[in-house]
């Protein structure tokens, strides 16, 4: 569908769940997150009822988030039931990729398009430093595995901080030189525990690699969803590409709502605006009134973060990353 600034929505990222496996520094407290009662959350049948009535509005485009997705149980029975509904042709998975290769088989089965894996490091110790408990390798092992299936896309996604892992840029980049991925570098947003550090701006990671890999050359094609843009270098099977939404704004050609993991759509990261439709569901609203109330939440879309105002942070967003699902 359209809304009043004219974008077409056809993309939802759904949390599954805001538990996760990882305690990201600037993703999650270190004693983690008071869990929410499993009655609070969305059930799989909740969420196959509204992805229904979002493909009727126009939505063709699912992804699957956290907290961790693959954390709750049977996670490849939802996405073979979302896969089939009508108007539903991509479901894609964001994952840190730690229970990746055991479930991965399943996944591909259940009808899984793609697969972004975040890593933000491969170095043991700083792999371990950012997500505190993490093992590397296990997530290496799964990216490989998915790997295996050709047709399903992989990306990776890493978020560089300053003073963290910066020095991991490179063998990062690396990856995509002889496999069939993709490397997205995604600025820190000044969301939730993201506030109180600094990320690297895209012209500052693109300065590392060009010095080491030689020039990125814009790739003007789209490769995914999202709002991603792309760059080639020599010899690299896959491309390199930055997801800048604190220095290349891109709200003006935002295709996403968001629907957390306790039933809430909302219609920008940096906002609490929004529906409850785990409520609207409850209290026994019909398909067609859950149909209504996502198309005007949806039309009113804010038009635009303002991530870059100073002190403007404190009247918006107040939940963690986990509980959004980025
Ligand atoms: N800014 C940017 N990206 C973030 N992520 C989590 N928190 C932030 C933030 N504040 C990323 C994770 C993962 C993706 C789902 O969102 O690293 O790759
Ligand atoms: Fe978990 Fe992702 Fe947050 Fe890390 S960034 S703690 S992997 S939800």
């Amino acid at each position: 569908m359209i809304d009043i600034y004219n974008r077409k929505i056809d993309y939802i990222r759904i949390s599954v769940t805001d538990r996760c496996n990882l305690r990201c520094i600037y993703c999650m407290p270190e004693d983690g997150i008071k869990s929410v009662n499993h009655s609070e959350i969305l059930s799989y049948e909740e969420i196959i009822h509204l992805c229904e009535a979002f493909a009727k509005i126009g939505i063709s485009k699912i992804k699957i988030t956290g907290g961790e997705p693959l954390v709750r149980s049977d996670l490849a029975y939802l996405i073979e039931k979302i896969k089939n509904i009508n108007g539903i042709n991509n479901v894609t998975l964001t994952t840190n990729g730690i229970l990746l290769e055991e479930q991965i088989d399943s996944l591909v089965k259940a009808g899984l398009d793609a697969v972004n894996v975040s890593i933000d490091a491969l170095d043991e110790s700083t792999y371990k430093y950012i997500t505190r408990i993490g093992n590397v390798s296990s997530v290496i092992r799964g990216i490989n595995k998915a790997l295996e299936y050709k047709n399903l896309t992989v990306k990776i996604n890493c978020v560089p901080i300053d003073g963290t892992n910066g020095k991991q840029i490179l063998d990062i980049t690396k990856m995509a030189k002889n496999k069939k991925l993709n490397v997205r570098f995604i600025e820190l947003m000044p969301i939730g525990l993201g506030k109180k550090m600094n990320g690297l701006g895209e012209d500052e990671i693109k300065e590392i690699i060009e010095e080491e890999f030689g020039e990125l050359t814009p790739f003007n094609k789209s490769l995914g969803n999202g709002p991603s843009h792309y760059y080639s270098l020599e010899d690299f099977e896959g491309k390199i590409g930055f997801i800048s939404a604190v220095s290349h704004k891109f709200c003006d050609k935002c295709n996403r709502v968001r629907l957390t993991s306790r039933g809430f759509l909302k219609t920008c990261l940096q906002y609490d605006k929004g529906i409850n439709l785990k409520k609207m569901i409850s209290d026994g609203e019909n398909q067609e009134e859950l149909i209504d109330a996502i198309k005007t939440t949806i039309y009113n879309k804010p038009r635009k973060n303002r991530f870059l105002e100073i002190n403007s942070h404190e009247d918006f967003e107040k939940h963690i990353m986990s509980e959004i699902g980025g």
